[in-house]
């Protein structure tokens, strides 16, 4: 352990309960960074209370018992309570020195757990919008985090590849010809596909007859039927395929866990929960009746798990899906990256997943809320022509931007590698715009502020790293071959320091809050830390241990970027 915090955290434990005794055990303090000290330790005004004494007294006392005398040089009380701490420079030194000969860098392993994590689930036979883009983006990142971090990640993408379009498409597919161009749509813009399928649905009564015996069949489990809607799937998922590959984004075919996957279940889900009394007919469907969901006039609103009809829905689906993801699985917490506006049927489905006992109380289950992606009109983003904008079409935009910036500034690199520097470019604004923006809320996308290279952008800090990849290529060697002890004069020497020191504490903190715009913000100020740094304190020009030192912080802040750029999916070109 080499975050400042992990060492200081237990000896301010260890103070206070020698201050106070038993009625404390286990107090936690809360460190953070402040602009009056290097740490600032939040003990003494919730412990106040429960000792009777004034916030200050007990910040008093604490120090009586807290030697910090290795690691700082100035402890004092300060404000209402608060213990402000100045750490020695060559404390901070050996534990930067430490976490540069750290694989982790200084990244906490966390008791591992289990954690399913529901993300990207676009529609088969449908664009992938904006929307998905978002969840796609925000749950690749932590999933990226949640692994690093030592938990068994297992990604469950949830496509919506059951129910009765289906019938239509299927029929679709076998008039046009599953080899056929009009077929290929799926691969390329499954949109049109689905336009065409709806198209002859409602003008032709007698295709209109077909789509819906063909549901019959599939439902029916028919084998045929069961084939040609693989061939459908099929397209679709290499439609994904291959945005996932454009963007970079770790879902691969092993995490398909679409709606499809529940079918036989759904009867035995209903079943119980009619014997279970949880759940009643009502005008022929059955319904489940929580308490807390009214609507208006505190009418009730139901889970509707079968239709009258006998069709299950969506809901149907979901208790399966998380009956199975406790059951089978076995995950510690569960993770939904879905869209905002899905709240209520998430927190039904889980309401009445707990009162059949399907998921324990002390289970926790979060739905990561994805907010909006709006077009400069404030509106939800959509083309000219007021179609949900296609995320294909956003990708290529970006790239394209991409590719005009860099073959105007980079004209001696080849082809090749523009082309290629252009599409880690282009991605990595789009998803570094998606994920430094709390995912809960709305954000304009904004092409031109995404591409800046100043700001808190993806290519402001990919360009960050590419300064520093380019210190070591002009001296030939490798980062990791400038392993030195770390020593801190300057003052921006010593903020650099401090705060690549932070990055564990910060990956722990995204992982554990589900947050990954905090990562964003860390990094932004750690590339800002190192402009100040390069400024201020000439590296290749200094001499001696100093140089060696100067080096041995470059290579740690290049790794420490590079490292969190790729918890968010963000890949870094080596030079632009
Ligand atoms: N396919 C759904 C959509 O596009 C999202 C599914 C989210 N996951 C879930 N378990 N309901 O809106």
């Amino acid at each position: 352990m080499v975050a400042p915090t992990h060492v200081i955290g237990p000896k301010v434990t260890s103070a206070i309960e020698a201050a106070f005794g038993e009625a404390v055990r286990g107090a936690d303090p809360v460190l953070r960074p402040s602009q009056y000290a290097d740490v600032q330790v939040n003990a003494a005004l919730a412990l106040a209370k429960k000792v009777g004494l004034p916030p200050r007294e007990v910040a008093a006392r604490i120090l009586e018992h807290l030697d910090l005398s290795a690691e700082c040089t100035d402890v004092e009380v300060s404000g209402p309570g608060f213990l402000n701490l100045t750490f020695s420079p060559e404390w901070l030194g050996s534990l930067a020195t430490a976490t540069a000969a750290d694989p982790r860098l200084g990244v906490p392993e966390q008791p591992r757990q289990i954690v399913p994590i529901d993300y990207s689930a676009p529609n088969v036979a449908k664009e992938m919008h904006v929307g998905h883009l978002r969840t796609t983006v925000v749950g690749d990142a932590l999933a990226r985090t949640l692994a690093f971090l030592g938990h068994d990640v297992i990604r469950q993408n949830h496509i919506g590849d059951w129910g009765t379009p289906f019938g239509m498409l299927i029929e679709h597919l076998l008039d046009v010809g599953e080899g056929s161009s009009q077929a290929g749509l799926l691969e390329t813009d499954p949109n049109a596909f689905y336009q065409g399928a709806r198209e002859k649905f409602e003008a032709d009564p007698e295709f209109a007859t077909r789509a819906r015996t063909r549901v019959v069949s599939l439902q029916a489990g028919d084998p045929d039927t069961i084939a040609h809607w693989g061939t459908l799937i099929d397209l679709s998922t290499a439609y994904f395929n291959r945005i996932y590959g454009a963007l970079g984004v770790t879902l691969t075919d092993e995490d398909l866990a679409g709606e499809s996957m529940y079918n036989d279940q759904l009867a035995g889900v209903c079943s119980e929960l009619e014997e279970k009394g949880i759940a009643t007919i009502s005008d022929g469907a059955l319904c489940v009746f929580l308490p807390g969901y009214t609507g208006r006039e505190g009418k009730p609103v139901p889970l509707i798990i079968r239709k009258s009809d006998g069709g299950y829905g969506y809901g149907t689906t979901d208790l399966a899906t998380i009956r199975y993801r406790v059951a089978d699985l076995h995950a510690d917490r569960v993770l939904y990256v879905v869209g905002a506006p899905q709240a209520l049927h998430l927190n039904m489905v889980w309401d009445t997943a707990r009162a059949a006992g399907w998921l324990p109380e002390d289970l926790p289950v979060v739905h990561v809320r994805i907010g909006n992606v709006l077009g400069s009109d404030r509106k939800i983003l959509r083309t000219r022509s007021g179609a949900p904008m296609r995320l294909w079409s956003l990708v290529e935009e970006a790239v394209g931007a991409a590719r005009l910036h860099i073959d105007g500034s980079r004209p001696d690199l080849s082809e090749d590698d523009r082309a290629e520097i252009a599409r880690q470019i282009g991605v990595g604004a789009i998803k570094y715009a998606d994920l430094s923006v709390a995912h809960d809320s709305e954000y304009v996308f904004d092409l031109d502020r995404m591409l800046s290279l100043t700001g808190n952008t993806g290519p402001y800090l990919q360009y960050a790293a590419t300064r520093i990849k380019s210190i070591f290529r002009g001296l030939g060697s490798a980062p990791e071959d400038h392993a030195a002890d770390i020593v801190l004069v300057e003052p921006a020497e010593r903020e650099l320091a401090l705060h690549l020191l932070r990055f564990g504490d910060v990956v722990a903190a995204v992982g554990d809050a589900l947050e990954p715009h905090r990562l964003c913000a860390y990094l932004f100020e750690l590339a800002q830390a190192f402009s100040a740094f390069y400024e201020n304190c000439p590296v290749l020009k200094a001499d001696g241990p100093t140089r060696d030192s100067r080096l041995a912080l470059c290579a740690l802040t290049l790794s420490t970027l590079t490292t969190g750029l790729d918890l968010l999916g963000i890949s870094s070109p080596d030079q632009m």
